[in-house]
């Protein structure tokens, strides 16, 4: 869908205008339909490895990196991308246990590792299950060989009723587009060059960096990071 170019002015332009234009449909789409009342159990994404990237609502790249990913084990872990430099995320390095609501920090250069707990440990390569569908679109034409793609939205409320989430996946259960909207801050989330398999599993394991840490703040979850 999104293609992403090299970091000249007029592609960062482009790429974010194009970023922008496909938010604003998606949240029209989430926001305006009505919700369907199927019986659609939210499926769960599969082991992954890709791309991510994280927009704010001004329309500033927060962060671009890569990403693995254990459906399973409900294990994250990205890494901005730093030739792609954005202000927030350089050299930001998230390893992220999403059933025990830990987030490490880690600094490779400086040697160095944060422990945290999540008060909110929603996250946005999986579906939540009590997410209420809401419906299925047609992105691009249904009706043209390899040029749409068909996706089933879904949303639902964060903890403490702080804030709405909008998750759109592909027929398979690959998210796509992840949007969260809370009192201070709103979030884009967008995947790109998805493969279905953990290439790394060794991103996956706690750093010895990180080894006997003990938990230094509690934050209310991991997009905090992005702000
Ligand atoms: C997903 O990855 C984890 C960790 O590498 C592995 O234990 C699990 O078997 C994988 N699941 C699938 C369905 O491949
Ligand atoms: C950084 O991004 C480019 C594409 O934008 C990609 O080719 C490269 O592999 C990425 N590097 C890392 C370390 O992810
Ligand atoms: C970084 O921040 C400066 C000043 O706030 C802004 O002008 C610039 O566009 C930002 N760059 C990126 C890549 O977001
Ligand atoms: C190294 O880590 C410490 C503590 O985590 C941090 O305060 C400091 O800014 C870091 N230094 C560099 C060069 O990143």
């Amino acid at each position: 869908m999104v293609v992403y170019c090299h970091l000249t002015p007029y592609f960062v332009t482009l790429w974010t205008r194009t970023m922008y234009a496909a938010f604003m449909l998606f949240l029209f789409v989430c926001m305006t339909a009505t919700t369907n009342a199927d019986h659609h159990q939210p499926c769960h994404s599969p082991n992954m490895t890709g791309f991510m990237s994280v927009m704010n609502l001004k329309g500033e790249v927060k962060a671009f990196g890569a990403f693995a990913y254990d459906s399973m084990g409900k294990k994250l872990r990205f890494r901005s991308n730093d030739s792609q430099p954005t202000n927030t995320s350089q050299g930001l390095d998230l390893l992220m246990f999403f059933d025990e609501g830990i987030m490490y920090e880690i600094d490779t250069k400086n040697q160095s590792c944060e422990k945290k707990a999540l008060q909110c440990t929603l996250h946005p390569l999986d579906i939540p299950d009590d997410a209420t569908f809401v419906s299925t679109i047609n992105s691009g034409s249904a009706s043209i060989e390899g040029e749409g793609l068909k996706l089933n939205m879904w949303k639902g409320s964060m903890a403490d009723n702080k804030g709405h989430y909008c998750i759109s996946v592909t027929m398979g259960c690959l998210p796509v587009n992840m949007f969260y909207f809370t009192e201070s801050s709103s979030f884009f989330f967008s995947n790109t060059d998805v493969e279905l398999e953990i290439k790394d599993p060794d991103l996956l394991l706690v750093p010895t960096i990180c080894h006997d840490q003990a938990v230094e703040e509690t934050v209310y979850s991991f997009f905090n990071e992005f702000m």
